[in-house]
């Protein structure tokens, strides 16, 4: 046990005031044990509902909660505490700015005791400590869980549940199994057995089925709310029409980003630009589908916010949250958004692109970033650069063939049969149409049909076509712009 052996060190030392930070208590009291153990010590704990008691005796014989009062406690270690480590759980709310007599207590405390004889260990979900204190303490974090230690927990869970209900064993398979040990990564002990044994309870089976619940739980634990948010769409990328080049180039990495195959460099992100309606933020999310790992989409806009706090912090935050939640499709829509250095706050738009940028170059496998755009005035240069991006793909209007498979999957999409239609003169009288203005056809198309009290046909899709003036026509100039843009640089047409 590495954590136990770095904590008796650090315990060695004689930092009389430890932080450990940690959701997972239970365990940080079994490691406290074990350094009490191998340091000959005793082990106290304290919580404001049981007071101080002796770790490690099974019946209690002190009085029950005994300095309970966080105030008495302290004013007890102080004058008179017995050689030994000293958990205290959850004392963070008396040790905040509002208690300035706690605070100095526990200065008292750690001045005092320079023989080392008594520890304090402030165990908590979070805590920050007093800045009076931060000199006199150390920061211990507790190492969580790596793919073989979880796996055996989930195979622990999997031998429980099976001895629990009298089956066998619980059925799975080798990749599903890989992939939820995979999503269970960055987790502690406790919640990797949550995880795992609600995945399991259901059905006595470990299947593909119990993944995006255990992504999701996992996403909630993380607790990002409001910058980055996990999209639960589930797109596939049979919904999106066109695009071959793109597709093939994500189908022929997928076994590598998955980690299934290996020795190859894992893919790392792309940047899909192009006309607006195109399908590029549908693309986005049929990639995590495809590749079956959670999407999680990065709100430039709220990076901004200042109701969420410092930008870059933000920013630094979210990057590192994906990289828990790895493997993951991290989504950037939009991204000229955030970085388009707005005149009035150029500063922070360069320091978010600087913050972007490192951790683009520094970052380790297992985030897929798919940023979209269809400005390209407002991207920085810096950004498009070789090497930022694996490649750069350009989403040009759908032609015939493409518009072929969207008007299918919009038509099967609302349960209208396509065999009713006759696509080919629908494809002829949609050039110039971008995906969106093809669905927003047929969901016209719906309408019309309703106040009329008719079924919808191809002469009624038509009328619709026809009445539409398309971006392409409108924004003209836009376009050919793109596409100039496009054919100028290395970018691949999707
Ligand atoms: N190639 C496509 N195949 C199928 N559906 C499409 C396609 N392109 C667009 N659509 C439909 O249009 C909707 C809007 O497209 P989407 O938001 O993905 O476009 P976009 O390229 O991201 O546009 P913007 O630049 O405005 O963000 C999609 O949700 C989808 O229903
Ligand atoms: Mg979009």
């Amino acid at each position: 046990m590495q954590d136990a052996h770095d904590l008796g060190l650090v315990i060695a030392a004689g930092v009389s005031i430890i932080v450990l930070e940690t959701y997972d208590e239970p365990r940080a009291l079994g490691l406290l044990m074990r350094v009490a153990r191998q340091r000959d010590t005793a082990l106290y704990q304290w919580t404001i509902t049981d007071g101080l008691k002796r770790a490690g005796f099974g019946l209690q014989v002190e009085e029950p909660n005994k300095y309970a009062e966080p105030g008495e406690l302290l004013d007890q270690l102080k004058k008179r505490a017995e050689p030994g480590i000293y958990a205290l759980c959850d004392i963070h709310p008396w040790l905040g700015e509002d208690h300035p007599t706690q605070v100095r207590q526990l200065k008292d405390i750690a001045l005092r005791n320079n023989n080392g004889a008594v520890t304090l260990v402030l165990v908590s979900h979070r805590f920050k400590l007093p800045e009076e204190l931060a000199r006199l303490s150390a920061r211990f974090e507790v190492s969580l869980p790596n793919k073989a230690q979880i796996m055996k927990v989930v195979k622990d869970e999997a031998k429980n549940w099976a001895k629990e209900n009298g089956s066998t064993r619980v059925k799975t398979d080798n990749e599903t199994l890989e992939q939820l040990v995979s999503g269970l990564r960055g987790l502690s002990y406790g919640e990797v057995r949550r995880l795992a044994r609600s995945a399991i309870v259901d059905d006595g089976a470990i299947t593909e089925a119990d993944l995006p619940e255990i992504n999701q739980a996992k996403f909630r634990l993380m607790d990002m709310d409001g910058v980055l948010t996990f999209d639960y769409s589930g797109e596939q990328l049979d919904k999106v029409g066109g695009m071959e080049n793109l597709k093939e180039w994500l189908t022929k990495r997928q076994s590598v980003f998955t980690g299934s195959v290996k020795g190859l460099d894992a893919p790392k992100g792309i940047l899909l630009l192009g006309v607006q309606g195109g399908g590029k933020s549908l693309a986005a999310k049929a990639i995590a589908g495809a590749w079956s790992v959670p999407l999680l989409k990065l709100d430039m806009g709220a990076l901004y916010n200042k109701f969420y706090g410092e930008t870059e912090r933000n920013l630094r935050e979210s990057l590192s949250l994906a990289e828990k939640m790895s493997p993951c499709v991290l989504w950037l829509d939009e991204i000229e958004k955030g970085l388009g250095g707005d005149d009035n706050d150029s500063g922070t738009a360069g320091r978010v692109l600087g913050t972007l940028l490192t951790w683009m170059a520094e970052r380790k496998d297992g985030v897929f970033m798919v940023a979209t755009s269809n400005d390209i005035s407002r991207l920085p240069p810096e950004l498009v650069r070789k090497g930022r991006f694996d490649e750069l793909f350009f989403v040009d209007l759908p032609n015939a063939d493409a518009r072929q498979v969207i008007f299918s999957i919009h038509l099967n999409n609302r349960e209208l049969d396509v065999e009713q239609f006759s696509i080919a003169e629908l494809v002829a009288a949609s050039e110039g149409f971008s995906g969106a203005e093809i669905e927003q056809a047929i969901v016209s198309g719906l309408y019309s049909a309703l106040a009329r009290n008719t079924d919808v046909t191809t002469e009624l899709l038509l009328d619709e076509i026809i009445s539409t003036s398309p971006l392409s026509v409108v924004m003209a100039g836009r376009i050919a712009q793109l596409r100039d843009w496009a054919q100028q640089r290395n970018v691949v047409i999707a």
